[in-house]
């Protein structure tokens, strides 16, 4: 399968688009995003996913059978610019949507976000639920599921996705989402042993680790269709407090310290979504299950960051 990534030098395709090329064979997998940077290899386009006559180029000359569309503005990042966000997030989903049908692409996988779910989502909501998010992020990604099923039931497109809570990873930097300060708490931990959480202790969100992640994007590409009952499946990896990260990173690393002063804003997005999710589903339809908890995925991520940013194992 020849697959189009879309804003692959971010946080999910720099560590996606390795592990698609190890699967479906580097020449198969074209990486592509507004700029290059980052360590992806060829192949490589520059591509703005709001440029449809480049995209619909693209596709073609690499005959492209697949689609997985990465390019988004985040949450908090989203919230600075909402013009921004809705116009990269559903028009350049529109686009994505459009040239797949015209070009007879198989497959579109868009991964969605907790983001879609809202303060009158009820706890731990299954996959079809209460969604009236309060962020543009979150509109967008509703307004991002409701076409990848309408291109499915419409054209026959076959459009699916993990709806992620939290990215937690130590390769690439996040985006500008709200669950960024699991990651950077990771990051000073190593780098300076302190760290201001911007939520309050007690602030519980759904999280995944990378590598769990990734096996979320593979697993569910390589489904039988007909196995799908939804389009768009919750997956998670763990549920933790702010307070709980810290006491985690202090057990690897005893001397941290953790303050924490609540951004209203990061603060009021945190508090609408939801505490965790049901991915009882996903779990059911494509055999998932997570493989790392918050004590494994902290020793790994401490692991990792002494080595890249202090060079000690
Ligand atoms: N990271 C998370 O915690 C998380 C959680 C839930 C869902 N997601 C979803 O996963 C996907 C990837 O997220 P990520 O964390 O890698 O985000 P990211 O912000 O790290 O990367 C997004 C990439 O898209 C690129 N981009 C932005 N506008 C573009 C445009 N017009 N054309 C082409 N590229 C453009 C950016 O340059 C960046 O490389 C997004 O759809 C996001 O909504 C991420």
């Amino acid at each position: 399968m020849r697959i189009l990534v879309t804003g692959a030098t971010g946080q999910i395709g720099s560590e996606l688009v390795p592990a698609l090329r190890e699967v479906y064979g580097r020449d198969n997998v074209v990486a592509s995003s507004r700029r290059r940077h980052g360590s992806l290899g060829d192949p490589f386009v520059e591509l703005d996913v709001l440029r449809r006559d480049e995209l619909e180029r693209v596709v073609r000359d690499y005959k492209i059978e697949a689609i997985v569309h990465l390019a988004a503005v985040l949450s908090a990042k989203g919230e600075q610019d909402p013009a921004l966000a809705w116009d990269v997030n559903t028009n350049g989903t529109i686009n994505v949507l459009e040239v797949a049908r015209a070009n007879k692409v198989e497959m579109v996988v868009i991964p969605s976000s907790i983001a879609v779910y809202g303060p009158e989502t009820p706890d731990n909501p299954g996959d079809i639920a209460v969604m009236r998010p309060k962020t543009i992020y979150g509109i967008s990604k509703v307004v991002t599921e409701l076409l990848g099923e309408y291109y499915y039931s419409r054209y026959g497109l076959d459009v699916r996705g993990p709806r992620l809570p939290g990215v937690i990873s130590w390769k690439t930097p996040p985006g500008g989402g709200t669950t960024d300060y699991a990651v950077e708490a990771f990051y000073e931990a190593v780098k300076r042993r302190e760290y201001t959480f911007w939520v309050r202790p007690d602030t519980r969100l759904p999280m995944i680790y990378m590598p769990d992640t990734i096996r979320a994007f593979l697993l569910l590409m390589k489904a039988d269709s007909s196995s799908l009952t939804v389009r768009f499946y919750n997956v998670q990896g763990m549920s933790f407090t702010a307070r709980e990260l810290a006491d985690t990173i202090r057990k690897f690393i005893p001397e941290f310290k953790a303050d924490f002063k609540p951004d209203p804003l990061r603060q009021r997005i945190a508090d609408s979504w939801p505490k965790s999710i049901d991915d009882s589903r996903a779990r059911r339809d494509w055999g998932w299950k997570p493989e790392w908890d918050l004590e494994s995925m902290a020793r790994d991520m401490i692991e990792n960051l002494r080595r890249v940013l202090v060079g000690s194992g």
